[in-house]
């Protein structure tokens, strides 16, 4: 299969590429990404030199650009994208710009060159929170912060284009990942590096607020499945099925690094922060798919990674990392 993965040098997409390439030796994989402050070549350095992987510079938002990457793929994953919510309540512009706009982009490509599959990675928030229960892919959307709104967007043009234009779609929806080569702004490579600089935990609130955890590679290998199994215009759920408060994670961070509890500081509430998410996966389950990284054991290997990869985060946390979190917070 020759497949273009657009926003590859993040977090998941390049554990996707580096998955897909080891599962599927024969496969070829171009990777188009606009390199923003999270997109970051050294998280695919081992693939530098192998002749089924190339890397182009660029915008999925670049029509033109698209069309000449996108001749002749068998497929396109789409995880570009701005993925941070707390950067979404700053500044909204990039989120409407890539999470929206530039699926449109990618969209009409599928439609006018014929590729025959386009696999659009959405998110679980864009259920919005959920008091009780679990969210099926049935249920109706209901983001409630600019982030999630932009994927939402995405996610239902992709729908729209299959009804409309019969562009053979298919979406997920997951829960929130961890693992190695995630930035550290988002929880938990954050935490562990702060820790690991004995710098404060900044949780949020009264840190009750609930995310359902899946290990990267669990969500690669569901990504997976869907691009080669799953049905046109359907939607599927990916779910970790580990359900924790933020409190309860930070705790367990600070345990696997053997640091002490009086580096959490609670401070202000993140504005408009949906307490729960919740997913129902059973479709998935369907197809085949069931999560194989335990919660314990895969916290304690990313907080291993980043323990032996301080020379990938630690240039990633100078200047406008902390200037951005000063920003916010002014507390640090
Ligand atoms: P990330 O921020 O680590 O990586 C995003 C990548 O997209 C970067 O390499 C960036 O350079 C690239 N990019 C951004 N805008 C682009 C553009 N206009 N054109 C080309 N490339 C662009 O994000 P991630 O955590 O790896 O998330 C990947 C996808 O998965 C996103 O679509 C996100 O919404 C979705 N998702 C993430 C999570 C999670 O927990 N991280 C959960 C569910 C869904
Ligand atoms: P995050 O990793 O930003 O993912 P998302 O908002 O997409 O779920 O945040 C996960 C949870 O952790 C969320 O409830 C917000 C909270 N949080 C903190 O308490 N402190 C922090 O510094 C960050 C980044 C997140």
């Amino acid at each position: 299969m020759r497949v273009l993965v657009t926003g590859g040098s993040g977090f998941i997409g390049s554990n996707f590429i580096r998955y897909v390439l080891t599962e599927h030796p024969d496969d070829r994989i171009v990777n188009l990404d606009k390199l923003t402050y999270a997109g970051n070549p050294a998280n695919l350095a081992d693939f530098e030199h192998d002749a089924r992987y190339a890397f182009v510079h660029g915008d999925i938002a670049d029509a033109e650009l698209v069309g000449d990457v996108a001749r002749g793929v068998d497929a396109i994953v789409n995880f570009a994208a701005p993925s941070h919510v707390d950067r979404s309540i700053l500044d909204a512009d990039e989120f409407l710009r890539t999470n929206v706009l530039g699926v449109r982009v990618l969209l009409d490509a599928v439609r006018t060159l014929g590729v025959p599959r386009l696999l659009h990675v959405s998110t679980d928030e864009v259920y919005g929170s959920i008091a009780t229960g679990a969210a099926t892919e049935a249920s109706p959307l209901r983001p409630s912060n600019p982030y999630s709104a932009a994927k939402a967007g995405g996610d239902l043009l992709a729908l729209a284009y299959w009804n409309t234009h019969g562009v053979p779609v298919v979406v997920t929806r997951s829960s929130n990942n961890f693992g190695p080569y995630q930035y550290p702004e988002k929880l938990i490579p954050l935490f562990i590096t702060n820790a690991l600089e004995s710098q404060p935990l900044p949780v949020y609130g009264d840190g009750l607020q609930v995310r359902d955890w899946i290990y990267v590679l669990d969500n690669c290998a569901a990504i997976d499945l869907v691009l080669r199994a799953g049905r046109d215009g359907e939607v599927y759920n990916i779910a970790g099925g580990h359900e924790v408060a933020n409190a309860t994670v930070t705790r367990e961070i600070l345990r696997w690094l053997g640091k002490p509890e009086s580096l959490i500081q609670m401070v202000a509430d993140r504005p408009g922060h949906d307490r729960r998410y919740a997913l129902d996966a059973t479709k998935l389950a369907r197809l085949g798919w069931a999560p194989r990284y335990p919660f314990a054991s895969a916290l304690e290997s990313t907080v291993r990674w980043y323990r032996e990869h301080d020379a990938w985060w630690r240039p990633l946390k100078s200047g406008d990392f902390r200037a951005y979190y000063a920003r916010q917070y002014g507390r640090r």
